[in-house]
Parts: C-alpha cells; structure tokens; sequence
C-alpha cells in the first residue's frame, strides 16, 4: 500500500460487513495505519478522499450487491490510477466472484485495485442457521481477513480475476439488483408490522438506511415500498420481533447492543 491512511466505506444489513471493517481497520491500525470507517448510506462521494487508499466493503445480495452501494460505487468519480482501491464482501455461500467484478467496474475509471475478497460470514437471509454454527464461521472468517489485510499491507494480494462466465453472471445479477427497489420486490417480500406486538419504539424507522420507514396515523411504522433494499435490517434489530414477512421465518443479528449503537447511531 502506498498509504498509511485509509479510509473504508461500508454498506451493513445486519452487521456481519461492520464487523469485517471493523476487524479489518483494527489489522490495519496494528500496522501503523491510520483508518477511517465511514457508512456508505450516509456518505456524500463528493466528500471522499482520493489521496488516501480506499476500502469498499458491502454484502452480496443475489450474488451482486444493494442499489444503495451500486449507486455509490457509479458515483466514484474517474481518476488517473493512482488511487488505491480494496474491495471485500460478506457472503452467506456464494458471490459469483462479485468483488474481482466491480474490481473491474472501478479499475475501468482509473482506480488501481490492490485487492479484493469475499468472506464467508453467516447468512442472514432465509436460510439463517444455528447461532452455534454463526460464530464458528465468523471466528473463520475473522483468521480470513486478517491473512487479507496483511496481504494488503505486503502487497502480495493475487490479481483480480474473472471468467466469461463470471461477466455474463455479474450482468445478469447487475440486470436484477437494478430493479431491486420498489413495489415488485417489496410485495414478494412484504413487510408487516403487527400492532398488537410493536411497542412504538420506532428503532426500526431510525435504522432503516433509506428512510423507508414512515409512521401511520396512530403512530405505528408503515413501510413506503418505494426504497426498500431488503437489507434485513429492520426485521433483524425489532426488539418485539413485530416486523414479519411470510418469507422470513428467521432472522439473525450480528451485533451486540453496543456495536450496534456504533455502527447504526
Ligand atoms: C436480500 C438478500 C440476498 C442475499 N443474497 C445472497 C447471495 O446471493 N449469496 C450469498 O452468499 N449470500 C446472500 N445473502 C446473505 C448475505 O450476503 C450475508 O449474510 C451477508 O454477510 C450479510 O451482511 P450484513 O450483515 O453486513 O448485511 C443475501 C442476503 C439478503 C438480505
Ligand atoms: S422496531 Fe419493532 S417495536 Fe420498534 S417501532 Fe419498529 S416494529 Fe415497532
Ligand atoms: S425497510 Fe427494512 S429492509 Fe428495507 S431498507 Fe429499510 S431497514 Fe432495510
């Protein structure tokens, strides 16, 4: 790395991507970096620093990522190629090589990409196991992005690489995750708050990253369908567990109360 300040933007669900910035940067510091971590939802690109090398972190969704990081990452503006750029994801199975693609997507503006990764962490989406079986794969993915981040800072990460297939695959999902707002993805998921069961806390209308989250006329969350990224996050931190989807019958969480402060507020 030619830097020793680094800035890491991250999109976070339900924290397993907060979690691999936040080991990543504490890597990082170890080795006399100075790191940064900013969330992408609440990040203006105009504001980035291009002098500082950059990590981009999100989680992989239909082996592609959310609009709310693919728009980000299109709104990078175009450089010379001298801006160092890592990309990692947090994948509950697999990614079809989604970071090495947008490797691509970014080394096509100009960005020099030092590496990229995608670490198997617990799914947070349907298929959502044991928490038993969630730490065992988040201690693997912890030793993971440890040998990532010292592969940065040696600048021994392998080149990115991708196939045909890999592309075809990426513009099939990218085709899929465009359309991913609004109302069709929203009915197949169908968030419903239960009155009876809500407390009014309104935690849910305060950590939904893209404000889709309003109050009804009594003062109960009403979810607008208009911006929804199906990131899990609303569903997955409800105290009273009174957000339901006939989809979701488990959710899972990877923060404590306290990371959860940290990472949200
Ligand atoms: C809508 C949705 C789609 C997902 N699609 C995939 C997928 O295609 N492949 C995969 O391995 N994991 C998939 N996942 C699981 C997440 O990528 C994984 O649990 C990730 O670590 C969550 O990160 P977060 O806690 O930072 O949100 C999906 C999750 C959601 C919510
Ligand atoms: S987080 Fe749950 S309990 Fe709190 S306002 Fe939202 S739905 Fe109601
Ligand atoms: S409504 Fe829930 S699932 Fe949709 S973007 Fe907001 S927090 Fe995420």
């Amino acid at each position: 790395m030619n830097n020793t300040t680094v800035d890491i933007y991250f999109f976070t669900g339900t924290g397993n991507t907060f979690l691999a910035a936040s080991k990543i940067a504490k890597t990082l510091e170890n080795s006399n970096c100075t790191v940064n971590i900013f969330d992408i939802a609440k990040t203006d690109v105009k504001s980035i620093d291009l002098s500082h090398t950059i990590g981009i972190g999100f989680p992989i969704a239909c082996w592609n990522t959310f609009p709310i990081v693919k728009i980000f990452i299109n709104n990078l503006p175009i450089v010379g190629g001298t801006t160092e750029v890592f990309i990692f994801t947090t994948m509950g199975d697999s990614s079809l090589n989604a970071a090495s693609n947008f490797g691509y997507v970014l080394k096509n503006k100009g960005y020099k990409i030092i590496g990229t990764h995608g670490f198997l962490m617990p799914n947070n989406f349907i298929a959502v196991r044991k928490e038993t079986k969630n730490i065992k794969k988040r201690e693997k993915a912890y030793k993971e992005m440890d040998v990532f981040t010292k592969s940065l800072i040696e600048e021994n990460t392998e080149p990115i690489k991708t196939s045909l297939l890999f592309k075809l695959c990426f513009a099939i999902t990218n085709f899929i995750t465009d359309r991913w707002k609004g109302k069709l993805f929203q009915k197949i998921v169908k968030f419903k708050v239960k009155k009876n069961i809500c407390n009014k806390c309104n935690l849910c209308i305060n950590i939904c990253p893209t404000k889709n989250i309003g109050l009804d006329k009594n003062n109960y969350p009403v979810f607008k369908a208009q911006n929804c990224q199906i990131c899990m996050r609303c569903i997955s931190y409800c105290p009273q567990k009174a957000i339901k989807s006939f989809l979701i019958k488990k959710t899972y969480q990877a923060l404590n109360q306290q990371e959860l402060n940290k990472c949200f507020f």
